[in-house]
Order: structure tokens, then sequence, then C-alpha cells
């Protein structure tokens, strides 16, 4: 399987991109940016284009994700990314549920009117000068709102479709809609990628084997989000069980030096100790799932409130 490392607005900047990289890269092919909205009048914040610099992405096969509904936007700040940075891929964000997001018709909320989608994707696909693929849910509020969505998908070349399979409606609670997933992959013209709630080996082998059991297509890659915020080895262990070889999982020396990386370049971008803090906490709060009989040291970590404290916590742990 091909593993790719999902867009997470806020974590999965350039720094974080480059630590999975270095330390865990094997088997992931694709990282996405978090997404990217257009502001016409201000152009791209120094962040986002430090994020799709080159030079701070040496090596990793990145996919610049754009959130808007209007085309012209999309158009614009697509070939602003690609002309000057190189990119030939950009990926559309109809997925993210969040609902200020949401109630500006964006994310998810761009499947609510199927015809302004469709004539966004209209004029995207009739003007774009390089490959758009789209991460989608199944729709708003009914996984059945997928059929009418998928006639308008099938139309345009979409490089390839990520579904996640929740509707907004469910954020991140319940289940992923396995079933409706397969309804979904076996009536999908392009190449489709899995993405939800793989956090183990065995959630993996549990997806997939649902996949070759129910569907009559199968997936071109999958993407891990959450799952990697937790185990930063988790693409690496998949990669290496689907090939049968070595055991893929972290070892604590190989964690210390991905921890020490992060901590390293966070420190030189942030002014003072606090924003450091901050983000380094950030990581700790999924990271520390990893380590659920260290509970006394996580608490530190997350009460820390000097640098010292914090990486005394870090210390007893890695
Ligand atoms: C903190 C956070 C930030 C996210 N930011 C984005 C984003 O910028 N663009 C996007 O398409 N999805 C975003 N997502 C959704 C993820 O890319 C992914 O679809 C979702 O977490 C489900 O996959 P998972 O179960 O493997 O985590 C975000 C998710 C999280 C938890």
């Amino acid at each position: 399987m091909r593993f790719y490392l999902a867009p997470m607005e806020g974590i999965s900047g350039y720094i974080y991109r480059n630590a999975v990289h270095d330390f865990f890269g094997d088997g992931i092919v694709k990282y996405y940016t978090p997404f990217i909205a257009p502001r016409p009048k201000k152009g791209m914040a120094g962040k986002e284009r430090r994020g799709l610099l080159p030079e701070n992405n040496r090596g990793i096969p990145l996919v610049p994700q754009i959130l808007t509904n209007k085309a012209e936007d999309f158009l614009s700040l697509s070939e602003e990314i690609c002309d000057t940075y190189g990119y030939e891929e950009i990926n559309l964000n109809a997925g993210c549920p969040s609902r200020t997001v949401v109630g500006h018709g964006k994310g998810s909320g761009i499947l609510k009117d199927t015809e302004a989608l469709d004539r966004f994707l209209e004029t995207v696909f009739a003007k774009a000068k390089c490959r758009i693929s789209v991460k989608t849910r199944l729709g708003m509020e009914d996984p059945e709102e997928f059929v009418r969505l998928l006639e308008i998908y099938n139309r345009y070349p979409i490089e390839e479709l990520t579904i996640h399979p929740r509707l907004q409606a469910d954020q991140y609670k319940g289940s992923v809609r396995m079933d409706d997933f397969c309804k979904a992959l076996d009536q999908c013209k392009m190449p489709v990628v899995y993405n939800g709630d793989i956090f183990t080996l065995q959630d993996y082998r549990e997806k997939m084997q649902y996949i070759k059991e129910h569907c009559r297509r199968s997936v071109c890659a999958v993407m891990l989000g959450r799952g990697m915020l937790r185990d930063p080895a988790l693409a690496r262990e998949l990669y290496r069980s689907d090939q049968g070889g070595e055991d893929g999982a972290a070892t604590k020396e190989e964690l210390r030096a991905y921890h020490d990386s992060i901590f390293t370049s966070y420190k030189a971008l942030f002014d003072g100790e606090m924003p450091l803090l901050f983000h380094m906490k950030e990581l700790w709060a999924s990271m520390g799932g990893l380590f659920p009989d260290q509970e006394k040291a996580l608490k530190k970590i997350r009460k820390s409130g000097s640098i010292a404290e914090y990486l005394a916590g870090v210390h007893e742990i890695l």
C-alpha cells in the first residue's frame, strides 16, 4: 500500500513534516500541507509561504491544499503556488467539518449546494494548469447525498479522490461509515484514497479486510492523520507489515531524535518559551497515547510552565 500524511492545520507544517520524513518516512509517498485559504487582497501569509518553499521540503513529495468555494480564488492561488514553487498537484479541501468554515460554504460546506459545486469544478477544471485532487466527506447530513456528489465528481478528471467516510454532521464522532465508503468506492471513476480512524496496525488490517470483502474495487492509497500524531512510525509499521519485513515500530531512541528535531526547529522559530511550550504540549497530547503507563510524567509535561519542567517530563518518558 501507498501511504499519505494527511493535512492537519496547526500541526502538519514543514517542521513536523520534515521530522516525520527524516525519522519515519518509509512508505510515505505524499505529504499534504494544512489548508491554505486564499486571501486575494493580502496574499499568502509568511507561514504559508515558508511551508511551501522547496528548501523547506527537500525530498518531500508535497501536495498543497486549498480551502475555498470560489473558483477564481482557487485558480489564482493554485497558479501562484504551482508557478512560484513548482508544485504539480493541488488538493481541494471539501472535508473540513468545522462549523465556522462550513458556515461560509467552504470545506465540507461546499457539499451542501451541489449545483454550485458543479459550477465550481467546471470552472476549475476548464482553466487549471496543474492536476487537481479532492479530499471529501460523504455529505452533510445523510450518506445518500454521496450519490449526487459522485455524479458530479465523476464528470471531472480528478487526480485522486480522498474519502473520509463520515458526514459533516458526524464531525469526528462515531465509527467511520465503511459500508457507505464501499458503495462510494465502487462507483468512483477516479483512483480513491481511504482516510479515517487508523491508529494501529490492527485498525489498518481491519479496514483493508473490510474493503477487500465488501468492495469490488480497491483503494490506491491510505491517508493517515491522527494516527501519525499518536505514533509517528505508524506508516512505516504498516508499510513494513505489508512487505512482510522487519518491525516498523519506533524505538525510544528514534522517538527521542524525532522529538528533539521538532523541539530544536520550533525553538529557533518562536520567540520566547510559551509558544514553544504550547506547540510541544500539543504534540504530546497525541503522542502521550503511546505511553499509557507514564501518566505521572505526561502530567508533568501537561502542567509544565517552563521549558526546564517540560524537558524533565520528556526525559522521564524518552
Ligand atoms: C488537528 C487537525 C487538523 C486538520 N486539518 C486539516 C486540514 O487542514 N485539511 C484537511 O483536509 N483536513 C484536515 N484535518 C482532517 C485530517 O486530514 C483527516 O481527514 C482526519 O483527521 C481523519 O483522518 P484520521 O482518522 O486518520 O485522523 C485535520 C484534522 C485534525 C485532527
